[in-house]
Order: C-alpha cells, then sequence, then structure tokens
C-alpha cells in the first residue's frame, strides 16, 4: 500500500511539473499532459521478426555509422548494446572500438544472441561479448562501461525502473547513455506502432529520477530522438 501510494505520488508530481513546464492551468490542458507522460510498456519484440532488424532500407533510416561518430565512441572503449537483436548495432561498434575494445551484447532472447554471434563469425568480429539478460537485470559488470546503446528497444523493457539501475550501476566514471526512440508526436514515425513510440517528456519523466541527465538530443534521425545521457548528482 505504501508502495503504490508512493509511486502514485511521484506520478502526481511529475504530471504536475510537465503541467507547469508547458503552463498548463486548465483541466483539458492537464488531462493532455497526462496522456502524454503516462505509458504502459510495448510487448517484447519477438526474434521471429528479427529479419526486420537487418531491412536494407534500415542503414538510411537510422544512419548507425553517424549515431556512432556522434557518440564518440573509440578503439579500446568498453561498450554495451543492450537489447542488441540481431547485433545491427553491436558489430558496428564492435569495429569502433577495435583494436582493444569489448562490446557487450545483451539480450533477454537466446535465438537473438544467436543469430547476432552467426552475424559476427561470418563478418569475422571477435570483440563481441554475448550476455543473457534478464527483464530487470543486464548482468554488465559494475562501474566499468563507458557507453551504453539502447537502440529501439528501452519502450519495450517491463521492468524499466530496475534496468535504469542497473545500467546507471554499470558506468564507468564519465561513462554515457545513448538512447534512440521512436517520435510519438508528429508523423515521422507513423509507420510504427505507438506503443513503440515516446515523447521526450515521457523520456526525461522516467530518466531523471533514475539519476541521469541529459547531455545532447540530436534530431537528424528521419524518425527517432537521439538521447545522450550522462549519470547525475
Ligand atoms: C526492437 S528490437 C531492437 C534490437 C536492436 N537494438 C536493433 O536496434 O536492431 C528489441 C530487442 O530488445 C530485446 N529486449 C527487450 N527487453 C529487454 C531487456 N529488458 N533487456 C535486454 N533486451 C531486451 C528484445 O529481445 C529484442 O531483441
Amino acid at each position: 500500500m505504501k508502495l503504490l501510494l508512493r509511486s502514485t505520488t511521484r506520478v502526481v508530481a511529475l504530471l504536475l511539473i510537465v503541467a507547469l513546464q508547458f503552463g498548463c492551468t486548465r483541466g483539458a490542458d492537464a488531462a493532455a499532459v497526462a496522456v502524454a507522460v503516462h505509458r504502459t510498456p510495448a510487448h517484447v519484440m519477438s526474434f521471429r521478426s528479427a529479419d526486420w532488424l537487418e531491412r536494407e532500407d534500415r542503414i538510411a533510416q537510422e544512419q548507425p555509422e553517424r549515431v556512432i561518430a556522434t557518440m564518440g565512441v573509440k578503439a579500446g572503449d568498453t561498450v554495451a548494446d543492450i537489447g542488441c537483436g540481431t547485433g545491427f548495432f553491436t558489430r558496428r561498434l564492435a569495429r569502433a572500438v577495435s583494436p582493444g575494445g569489448t562490446v557487450y551484447a545483451v539480450d533477454i532472447q537466446p535465438e537473438m544472441l544467436e543469430r547476432l554471434q552467426r552475424y559476427a563469425s561470418a563478418e569475422e568480429i571477435g570483440n563481441i561479448q554475448p550476455v543473457l539478460g534478464t527483464d530487470r537485470d543486464p548482468a554488465l559488470p559494475r562501474g566499468e562501461i563507458d557507453w551504453i546503446l539502447l537502440a529501439d528497444v528501452y519502450h519495450e523493457m517491463q521492468q524499466p525502473e530496475a534496468m535504469l539501475s542497473a545500467l546507471r550501476a554499470s558506468l564507468a566514471p564519465g561513462g554515457r547513455v545513448a538512447l534512440l526512440e521512436y517520435r510519438a508526436r508528429g508523423d515521422s514515425a507513423a509507420h510504427i506502432h505507438p506503443d513503440h513510440r515516446m515523447t521526450r517528456e515521457q523520456v526525461l519523466a522516467e530518466w531523471e529520477p533514475a539519476g541521469f541527465e541529459l547531455d545532447e538530443l540530436h534530431e537528424f534521425l528521419p524518425a527517432q530522438h537521439f538521447f545522450i545521457f550522462k549519470a547525475s548528482g
């Protein structure tokens, strides 16, 4: 009961903060803000749809090389790709941290990790460490990760608070997190199911209380927000 009250109070407080930021004073406006902030996690994308992650036009749409260059990942870095799927980003990150760096490829579906390993061995990439995580735990070493990437996955995490806490604990001093999420506003991501899209406000309302501070926000991708966070405090 105490827990329920605490989280209800937190949601109300968040709504109030966002409402104040938007200068919303009337009931209808407050309701619109409530819709904007509240969300339910989407379902997890099944490994049966994994081909979609390797579709041909994805490079033009998601510009992985530009994303990685913007992050500033460099040789020798330790990186974690959370919800790596087939490794569309993991394999590129692995090349970017070579020589000397490692990429932890974390997923909760072993079938995704198996497919990633097949691609990595065909491409002769040897610095990827596959990790089978759980809904609550990415099973990463504490305090060692220079960069974490979450591409098109945060919205489908069933236990986002637990995951954010574990991710924060895994960051090395000065470590940062890159987050890609399809835009919920406007029609740039109209081809994506609404449950798999987020507003900037929804992201900040969950990430800031979890101990993250927005460092950069890039909008060069056609359909996605690209946030960079660092640990706050
Ligand atoms: C839409 S796919 C994106 C895959 C990859 N990031 C990409 O951009 O190609 C989402 C992936 O996240 C994984 N996933 C969902 N929840 C997760 C969690 N809590 N921890 C780790 N992986 C998760 C799913 O199994 C799935 O492989």
